[in-house]
C-alpha cells in the first residue's frame, strides 16, 4: 500500500503536483499552506557548511580490542575485549562542500567512539604531523589555502609564500606533496591522532601516547595525472568508493596502534613530544597494538549521520586527557564553538551526536531542546541531582603540573628540534627513488601555477633546507 503524503505534522496533503489555484490558470492562493510549508523548509536546507573540512564522507561501525593496554590506561573503551560502536568521517580540508575528492590535501579521519563513559572523539589526519605549532597561526594557515578575497580564485602564490614563511609546515608539506597527499581512496589510508595524549592508567600511573590507526586494505595512492583526471570524472569518488564497497559487504578495516612514552621521558626527549609538526621515531617508541577498527555500516541519511556529525577533540573520557600540546589546546575550544554555529545549541542532542551513555547533565533549554532535564535545576543542590566527582572525571588525566610565568613564546626547543631535520629524514631515508621522483614532480607542478619570482626563490631555498638535492631539482626545473 503506498503511504498518503502528509504535511510536517502528519496531515495528508491532497496533491504533490498542483499548487491550490483560482481554476486551472489563477493565481495561487496564500491559504496553500502545504506549498508554503514545502518552499519554506526547502529555503531551510542547508546547514554552514564547515569552515574546514567541508567535503567529506563517512560511516558507521566499531572498535574490537583485541590487546591488553590497562597498564597505559583504564579507559573502559580500551579494557580488553571490549567492543565499542563507531562512527568515522573522513573528509579533505580545504575545498568546499562539493569539491573533487582528488584534490591534493591531507584528509581529515575523524572518529567517534559511542563508549560506555560518554563520547571519545579522535579527530586527526592521514598524517602524523600538521603545518604549524600554535592555534594563532590556524586562520592564518587556512586563509591561505582557501580563496583569496579579490578574485575568489585558490592561489598556489599565497600557498607558497605562506609555507615558506613558516618553516615548520615543511614537515607536512612534504606530506603533502608526496604520495600520501592524494590517496587512492579512504580506505586505502592510514589515520593518525596526530596530538601526544595523556593517558592515565587505574594506579593512576600517567603516559604520553600518540594513535595510529594502520590501514588493513594497504597503503594507496593516486599519480597526480590520475587524480586530476579522477577530479573532472567523477567529484565524489571517494565517497562512492567507501559506500560501494561497504555496501557490497567489503568491510574496509584498521589496526589500532599506540605510541606510549613514560610521563617521565617527555622533559628530556630528543624531539619536543608535545610539538604537532614531529613524529615519535618508532625505533624510540614501537608501535603498541589495540585492536581492529572496522567500518560495516552506511548511513541512512548522509544529512543526518555524517553532515549534522559534530567531532570534538575535547570529548576526553576518563583514563585519557589532553597534552600541553598548544595546537591541542587551541581545538579544545575551536570544535565544540563551530557546532554551535553550524548545526545549534543542542546539537548533542542529535542522534548522532548523542553518546549512548546517560547523561547527567545540569544544561537546559536553547533552541531544538527536546530532552531537557527536571529538578533540581542547579548544583549543588539538596534534591537528589547529580553531583561531579573529580575521581572519575577525564580530568583528573589533564594534571600534568605546569608552573611558569605568563608569556607569549615560541616552544623551548629540545635537543633536537628543527624544522628540517624531520622532512629531510622522511625524504633521504623513508621514501624509495621513485617516491622522492614523485615528490619532486609534484613540488614542481604544484609550483609552477602562478607563484611569483620572489616565493620561488623562497620554495628553492625551503627544499634545499630539507633535501639540498630536492631542493636543487626544484630550482632547476624553474631555471629562467
Ligand atoms: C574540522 C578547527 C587543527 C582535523 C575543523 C573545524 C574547525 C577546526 C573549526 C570544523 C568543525 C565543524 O564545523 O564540524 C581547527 C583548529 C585547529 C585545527 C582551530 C588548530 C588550532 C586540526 C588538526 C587536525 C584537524 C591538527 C588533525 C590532526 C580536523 C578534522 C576535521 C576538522 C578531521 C573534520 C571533522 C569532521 O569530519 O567533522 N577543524 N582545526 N584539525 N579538523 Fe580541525
Amino acid at each position: 500500500m503506498t503511504l498518503p503524503t502528509t504535511n510536517n505534522v502528519g496531515i495528508p496533503v491532497a496533491s504533490d503536483n498542483d499548487s491550490l489555484t483560482v481554476g486551472a490558470n489563477g493565481p495561487i492562493l496564500l491559504q496553500d499552506h502545504y506549498l508554503i510549508e514545502k518552499n519554506a523548509q526547502f529555503n531551510r536546507e542547508r546547514v554552514p557548511e564547515r569552515v574546514v573540512h567541508a567535503k567529506g564522507g563517512g560511516a558507521h561501525g566499531f572498535l574490537e580490542v583485541t590487546e591488553d593496554v590497562s597498564q597505559f590506561t583504564k579507559a573502559a573503551l580500551f579494557q580488553p575485549g571490549v567492543r565499542t560502536e563507531s562512527l568515522a568521517r573522513f573528509s579533505s580540508v580545504a575545498g568546499e562542500n562539493g569539491s573533487p575528492d582528488t584534490w591534493r590535501d591531507p584528509r581529515g579521519f575523524a572518529v567517534k567512539f559511542y563508549t560506555s563513559e560518554g563520547n571519545y572523539d579522535l579527530v586527526g589526519n592521514n598524517t602524523p604531523v600538521f603545518f604549524i605549532r600554535d592555534p594563532i597561526k590556524f586562520p592564518d594557515f587556512i586563509h591561505s589555502q582557501k580563496r583569496r578575497a579579490d578574485n575568489h580564485l585558490r592561489d598556489h602564490d599565497i600557498q607558497w609564500d605562506f609555507w615558506t614563511l613558516r618553516p615548520e609546515s615543511a614537515h607536512q608539506v612534504t606530506w603533502l606533496m608526496g604520495d600520501r597527499g592524494i590517496p587512492s581512496n579512504w580506505r586505502e589510508m592510514d589515520g593518525f591522532g596526530s596530538h601526544t595524549y595523556l593517558w592515565e592508567n587505574a594506579g593512576g600511573e600517567k603516559f604520553w601516547v600518540k594513535y595510529h590507526f594502520k590501514t588493513d586494505q594497504g597503503i594507496g595512492y593516486l599519480p597526480q595525472a590520475d587524480a586530476d583526471r579522477i577530479a573532472g570524472e567523477d567529484s565524489d569518488y571517494y565517497i562512492r568508493d567507501l559506500f560501494k564497497n561497504i555496501k557490497q559487504g567489503n568491510h574496509p578495516s584498521w589496526t589500532l596502534y599506540v605510541q606510549v612514552m613514560p610521563y617521565a621521558e617527555a622533559a628530556d626527549y630528543r624531539f619536543n613530544p608535545f610539538d604537532l609538526t614531529k613524529v615519535w621515531p618508532k625505533g624510540d617508541y614501537p608501535l603498541i597494538k589495540v585492536g581492529r577498527w572496522v567500518l560495516d555500516r552506511n548511513p541512512a541519511n548522509y544529512f543526518a549521520e555524517i553532515e549534522q556529525a559534530a567531532f570534538e577533540p575535547s570529548n576526553l573520557v576518563p583514563g585519557i586527557g589532553p597534552s600541553p600540546d598548544k595546537m591541542l589546546q587551541g581545538r579544545l575550544f575551536a570544535y565544540p564553538d563551530a557546532h554551535r554555529y553550524r548545526i545549534g545549541a543542542n546539537y548533542t542532542q542529535l542522534p548522532v551526536n548523542a553518546p549512548k551513555s546517560p547523561v547527567n547533565s545540569y544544561s537546559r533549554d536553547g533552541a531544538m531542546r527536546y530532552n531537557n532535564p527536571g529538578d533540581p535545576v542547579y548544583a549543588p543542590n539538596s534534591y537528589g541531582g547529580p553531583h561531579a566527582s573529580a575521581e572519575i572525571a577525564s580530568e583528573t588525566a589533564s594534571g600534568y603540573g605546569v608552573e611558569d610565568e605568563v608569556i607569549r613564546s615560541a616552544y623551548k626547543l629540545h635537543a633536537e628540534d628543527d624544522d628540517f631535520g624531520q622532512p629531510g629524514t622522511l625524504v633521504r631515508d623513508v621514501m624509495d627513488d621513485a617516491q622522492r621522483e614523485r615528490l619532486a614532480n609534484n613540488i614542481i607542478g604544484h609550483a609552477s601555477n602562478d607563484v611569483s619570482r620572489p616565493v620561488l626563490e623562497r620554495v628553492f631555498e625551503y627544499w634545499r633546507n630539507v633535501d639540498k638535492d630536492l631542493g636543487d631539482k626544484v630550482a632547476d626545473a624553474f631555471r629562467e
